[in-house]
Order: C-alpha cells, then sequence, then structure tokens
C-alpha cells in the first residue's frame, strides 16, 4: 500500500475514534484544537490524491450542493408513537395492563431519557450508513440523509462486526441547549424569527436543502431502538441498546433497566430535578417492557403500543409579577422588549428578566406593567412569558403597551426590519448600540479584553473617549485613570489587556468586528481562506460565496461592511494604531483563489512540494486527477496521461513560466 494511502487510513481511524470517544463514551481524549488538525491533515492529503477519497471519508459529511427538493421513503417497520402519562398512578395501571396481557410471566423494563427532538431512521447495509429519514406520519417520511451525514454523533460506517447485514437505528436528532440558545442569539443577530424550542431548532435544521447550513447547527443524536432487524440483533431492548453503542451508536448513558414498576417509579422521580443538569432538553422518561417476545404479545393499538409509555414532566413554570417593560438595544440597532419581573426562583435559578422577543410576540401576548404572568425556559436556558394571568388584572391596570416610535437611548429614528419581525434603531452613532458593539468587541470570544467591561465601557463612551474599536488603541492611562472604580492598578492591567489584543489571531479581530451573520466559526474560514486583512477587503462578492461554508448571505453582509466607507476608516484607523492580528498562514496572493489545479511532469523551477506551497500561497488548491473542475494543468516535462485527460476535457495546460507570470513570479 502506497504511503499516502496509508497515512489517509491511519488518519480517517483516528478520527473515528475521536467522534466515538466523543459522542458515544462521553470522554474525548483529545481537544478540538488537535481534533482539527488531524481533520485538516486528512483534508490536505485527500486534495492531493482524490481519488482516493471514498464517501464514508469523514471529510465526506458535507455535500456541497443544495437539494433541490427531498425524496419520500416508505418505512418498512412504521415508526410509532408513544401513549403519554403525567402521573404515577397512570404509570401503574399502565403496568397492570402489561401485567394482565402477560398473562403472570415475569418481566422488566428498560427507561431512558425522552429526548426533545426529532425522530429518524437510520439504514445501515453492510456495516454502511445508506440513507436516514424523518419519522414523517410514521408510515412514510423524507430522506434527509444529506444532513444526517453532517452530525458527527451518527456513525457513516459501523465498528465492531456483528450487525445484521440490513438494519434500521432509530434515534433523535437534538439540538444542545447552549447550541438552542447561541442559535436563537445568532438569529436575532440577523434579524429573523427565534426557534421557540429546541425541538423545532432540530427540525428547522433536518428540513434545509442546504447540508452546509445543518453542518453549522451543531446538532447530535441519540439511538433508542432498532427498527428492522431488530430481533436479529438481541432477545430484548436493553442488550439490543448496548449492541448498538458497541457499535458505535450514541446510545443514552442513562438508560437502565428497571425491575419493576416500584424502580421505574423511583427513578421517575430522581430524573424530575435532576434532568435541567442535562445538556439536552429532556421531556420525559420512555418506560418499554424489554423482551421483543413479549412486546410481541402485547402487540400494538392503533398508532402507539402496548409495551411502552411516555412519562412525561411538565416544562417547569412560575408566576411573578411584571415590575416594568423596558427596550433594549442591540449591537446591530435591534430593540427587544424585556420584562422585567419580581425576582423568581426558576428550574434552578433566580429569574429577574425575560425577554419578549420582539414587539409582535409582545403585543400578541399583551403583557403590561403590573400584570401576573407565568414564565418558563425555552431550551430550559432562556426564561419567557408563557402567558398572562388575566383573571389578576386589575381595573385600573396599565394600558397596553404600545412599540416605542423612537430609539428609547438616543431618540433616533426606528424602522421595521426588513423581515418585518424587528423594530431597529438606524441610527449607527446611537450610544447603547456603540457599548455594545464595544462589549462585543472585547468579548472571551472576540478580541478578549480582559478588565474592559460593560461599566468601563459605559463610562468611556459617556465621555467620548471611544466611539468606536478604534479610539480603544487611542485611549491613554489618564483618560482611564479618572473614571469611577479604576485605580493606578486596574487602569495599567486594562492598559496591558489593551496592547496584548493587538496580535490576537486574525479570525479573533474579524469576529469582534460583529458583522452580521458572521460569528467565531465563519471568521476562523474567513481568516484562513484569505490569510490578511487587507486581502479579505479586498475580495469580491463572488470570492467570498466561493468561500466553503459561506453562504450567500453572509457573504453579502461581509462585503457591506467592507466597503462601508466609515468601516474601513475605523479599520483602517486599528491598523495605525498598532493592531497587527497574527496570520494564520502568510498568504501571497489570491491570484489563484478559488481554483483547483492539477500539477504534472518533472518542472525545473519548483519541486513537487515548492509548487503546492506556491499554489496555496496564492489562493488555490491542488488536485491529483484532472476532471472539469480542474482550472489548469501544469505541465513539466514528460507529463503522461494528465495531459491527455486535459485535452480530451479541453482543460488550459500550462507551462511553468506560464504559471510563474500568473502569480506574479519571473523565472529569473
Ligand atoms: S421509543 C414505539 N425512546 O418520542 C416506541 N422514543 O412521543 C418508539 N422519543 O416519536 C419510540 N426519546 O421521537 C423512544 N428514548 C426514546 C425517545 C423517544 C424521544 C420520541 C420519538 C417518538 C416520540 C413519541
Amino acid at each position: 500500500m502506497s504511503d499516502i494511502r496509508k497515512h489517509i487510513e491511519q488518519l480517517r481511524t483516528s478520527i473515528e475514534r475521536h467522534d466515538y470517544l466523543y459522542y458515544v463514551e462521553n470522554q474525548p481524549e483529545i481537544s478540538d484544537r488537535q481534533y482539527d488538525k488531524l481533520f485538516e491533515e486528512l483534508r490536505r492529503l485527500e486534495a492531493e490524491r482524490p481519488d482516493l477519497v471514498t464517501p464514508d471519508s469523514p471529510t465526506q459529511r458535507v455535500s456541497e450542493r443544495p437539494l433541490e427538493g427531498f425524496v419520500v421513503v416508505t418505512h418498512d417497520v412504521p415508526l410509532l408513537s408513544i401513549d403519554n402519562t403525567y402521573n404515577e398512578s397512570e404509570l401503574r395501571e399502565f403496568d397492570k395492563r402489561v401485567r394482565k396481557g402477560l398473562e403472570g410471566t415475569s418481566y422488566d423494563y428498560t427507561i431512558d431519557p425522552k429526548i426533545d427532538g426529532l425522530a429518524i431512521t437510520l439504514r445501515y447495509v453492510s456495516g454502511k450508513l445508506l440513507y436516514g429519514a424523518t419519522r414523517g406520519d410514521g408510515r412514510r417520511g423524507d430522506d434527509v440523509t444529506a444532513n444526517l451525514r453532517t452530525i458527527r454523533a451518527i456513525p457513516l460506517t459501523l465498528k465492531g462486526k456483528g450487525w445484521p447485514e440490513q438494519f434500521d437505528v432509530r434515534g433523535e436528532v437534538y439540538m444542545p441547549k447552549r447550541a438552542f440558545a447561541e442559535l436563537n442569539a445568532a438569529k436575532v443577530e440577523a434579524g429573523e424569527p427565534e426557534f421557540a424550542n429546541p425541538r423545532n431548532a432540530a427540525a428547522g435544521s433536518l428540513k434545509l436543502l442546504d447540508a452546509r447550513i445543518t453542518a453549522r447547527r451543531k446538532l447530535s443524536f441519540f439511538a433508542y431502538s432498532v427498527g428492522l432487524g431488530s430481533t436479529e440483533v438481541a432477545d430484548c431492548h436493553f442488550d439490543a441498546l448496548m449492541k448498538l453503542r458497541q457499535w458505535g451508536l450514541p446510545v443514552n448513558p442513562h438508560t437502565q433497566e428497571a425491575a419493576d414498576i416500584d424502580k421505574v417509579l423511583e427513578v421517575c422521580r430522581m430524573w424530575e430535578q435532576k434532568r435541567l443538569e442535562l445538556d439536552y432538553q429532556i421531556d420525559g422518561l420512555v418506560i418499554k417492557v424489554n423482551r421483543y417476545d413479549q412486546q410481541d404479545v402485547l402487540g400494538t393499538t392503533g398508532r402507539s403500543p402496548r409495551w411502552c409509555i411516555a412519562y412525561k414532566y411538565a416544562a417547569e413554570q412560575a408566576d411573578t409579577v411584571v415590575e416594568s417593560i423596558t427596550v433594549q438595544v442591540g449591537k446591530s440597532g435591534i430593540l427587544t422588549p424585556v420584562a422585567n419581573l419580581t425576582p423568581v426562583k426558576l428550574a434552578g435559578t433566580t429569574v429577574k428578566r425575560a425577554s419578549l422577543h420582539n414587539f409582535d410576540i409582545l403585543q400578541k401576548l399583551d403583557v403590561r406593567t403590573g400584570d401576573t404572568v407565568v414564565i418558563e425556559k425555552a431550551g430550559e436556558i432562556i426564561p419567557q412569558v408563557v402567558t398572562v394571568k388575566l383573571q389578576t388584572r386589575q381595573a385600573h391596570a396599565a394600558k397596553p403597551y404600545t412599540p416605542p416610535a423612537a430609539c428609547p437611548v438616543c431618540g433616533g429614528a426606528v424602522k421595521k426590519d426588513e423581515n418585518g419581525v424587528y423594530l431597529r434603531c438606524i441610527n449607527l452613532k446611537c450610544p447603547a448600540q456603540i457599548r455594545e458593539r464595544l462589549q462585543y468587541f472585547a468579548g472571551k470570544g472576540q478580541m478578549d479584553i480582559d478588565g474592559l467591561g460593560p461599566a468601563l465601557i459605559e463610562q468611556l463612551v459617556e465621555k467620548g473617549f471611544v466611539k468606536d474599536f478604534a479610539d480603544i488603541y487611542r485611549l491613554r492611562f489618564d483618560q482611564i485613570v479618572q473614571l469611577e472604580r479604576m485605580g493606578d492598578k486596574s487602569t495599567a492591567h486594562v492598559m496591558d489587556s489593551i496592547a496584548a489584543s493587538k496580535t490576537r489571531p486574525l479570525w479573533r479581530l474579524i469576529a469582534g468586528l460583529g458583522i452580521r451573520n458572521v460569528g467565531g466559526q465563519s471568521a476562523q474560514i474567513l481568516a484562513n481562506a484569505f490569510g490578511t486583512l487587507e486581502l479579505l477587503m479586498a475580495a469580491s462578492k463572488e470570492r467570498l460565496q466561493q468561500i466553503e461554508q459561506i453562504g450567500p448571505v453572509a457573504a453579502q453582509s461581509i462585503y457591506e461592511y467592507l466597503h462601508d466607507a466609515d468601516n474601513v476608516h475605523v479599520i483602517e484607523g486599528m491598523l495605525e494604531a498598532g493592531v497587527n492580528p497574527e496570520q494564520p498562514q502568510a498568504r501571497k496572493s489570491e491570484a489563484l483563489a478559488g481554483m483547483t489545479i492539477v500539477v504534472t511532469g518533472t518542472l525545473k523551477h519548483f519541486s513537487r512540494q515548492q509548487i503546492e506551497q506556491a499554489i496555496k500561497d496564492n489562493g488555490g488548491k491542488t488536485a491529483g486527477s484532472v476532471s472539469k473542475k480542474t482550472s489548469f494543468v501544469v505541465a513539466g516535462e514528460n507529463a503522461g496521461t494528465k495531459l491527455d485527460k486535459a485535452h480530451q476535457l479541453g482543460i488550459d495546460v500550462i507551462d511553468e513560466t506560464e504559471f510563474m507570470k500568473r502569480i506574479g513570479q519571473s523565472s529569473q
């Protein structure tokens, strides 16, 4: 076996193992950064040898082309729904029915968390993922394979051995609480409506036609049963799940067996509170009769089985009083109404405020100052008002809330957003927006300027010392030290932190700008693609769109941001003041941007490695074989079949001298 082939296979095995350790065992052995390095290395080798790329390579999870629509799949074994119970006596009733149905034979249960996500089925054939589909109406669902492949928790190839030649794994795709909160924050920034709960967020993400967007949604997966082929896997449900785990499928670590209904009830009680500690939302537990033969005896009524029941927890709620309704102005000017509440304990924290999302929602709920409201947490994180207790509203209560006609902070004009969801303050010089933008810039995920927190920023803006990012780098000791709660020591610390931030990695600076639709992840992609701020600023809209994982909407906002005279002025101001971001790699030009180039034959001026580096340095990438996607071929002496192929496909062939001309290098 060639060295490169061996290396590629080793990398794939290693990445698959780390996916397994992370998602199934919950025990990662390496950092995300080390993982990314392995991934990058694999990508690089596969770019050199596209003939060695296989569909189950970890690099092939995200397909580049959006689908036109979804194909309908008929499920061989229908995906049933489950009856719900909400209290212990109903659960005992269920157990009585089971006992009667099984006519005195002994039985036990499996209990596992009921994940609040979306049911899917995965078909594995010869240990490889063939397709995956949504539940749909239980009989027919949508083929969402392209989207499911982007979920790293779903193995493309099974581990170990002993799996049936063909079988279906059933489970739940979900969005972890943190990812849900982040996605909603990004939605607001982009002026789009938020998802009501993690389940909708997961469903919305799986139904996207562009898998590149799904890939960024941080979805995960738990396998909870076997459809087709179950009896070939094991005799009972619990053993089947353990087999699935051995084969590399993520089975919930809290799945357990219970000898009888008393044990089941004990587990249900325990999870009532403990569920809030999980990093994904569960809305109950699923209780299943363990043995498959006993499941068969019990059978199914209409659409749900008699051997299974869900014990559901009601979402935790609390009553409290709205003391006032205020309006917050975000960094892009979005006005968000907020209910300030009499502090109340809810699902583990004290809640003092709840977002009312936008003025349409506020109007629909008709929340008024003085009202008693019911609150709960969306995705168990974000407090929100569910309803107003109208029966407690006083006759002399406040009038319905009217949306502000002007920005509550700067008094400037407000405008309904493009999507008609949000009101925006359109004054870019609004002090609230400036404060929010500066806070974001200095935040941990961006430039990470320790000591430059909200209280200091507020004073700096108020005094007129800081109006934009560049002003941060022009601050003097004497300006800061005179401010409230600032002594010599804390001022020196802030000055040091500001100085240290000048050489942060380029992606942090790009992220800090707060360009709409560009978060940390996109910033990293941009930094890697362009290498320097200057090249990013010079990029055309088309070039931005060509970057893998940067969609047309983000490309548009990046382009607009970097072609706005005020923004350019601020960026130049930062550079003049000594901001000098660390560059991911020196990029010489964009002459070969977006091009795929094949090199063949013996070259005079470059070794193979040198020319590949030159191609990379100038924005292009190399491929090992000629195809329709090849931009041009650089041919040296004794070029062989690749040259013939290029001629056949009508692809441009150039020599070394011409190549050097194209990258602005002379052959002397
Ligand atoms: S078992 C016949 N187990 O709940 C039994 N379902 O309300 C098939 N769900 O459509 C389902 N977690 O989407 C099962 N641990 C779990 C589950 C689970 C979530 C969902 C599933 C199903 C819905 C029924």
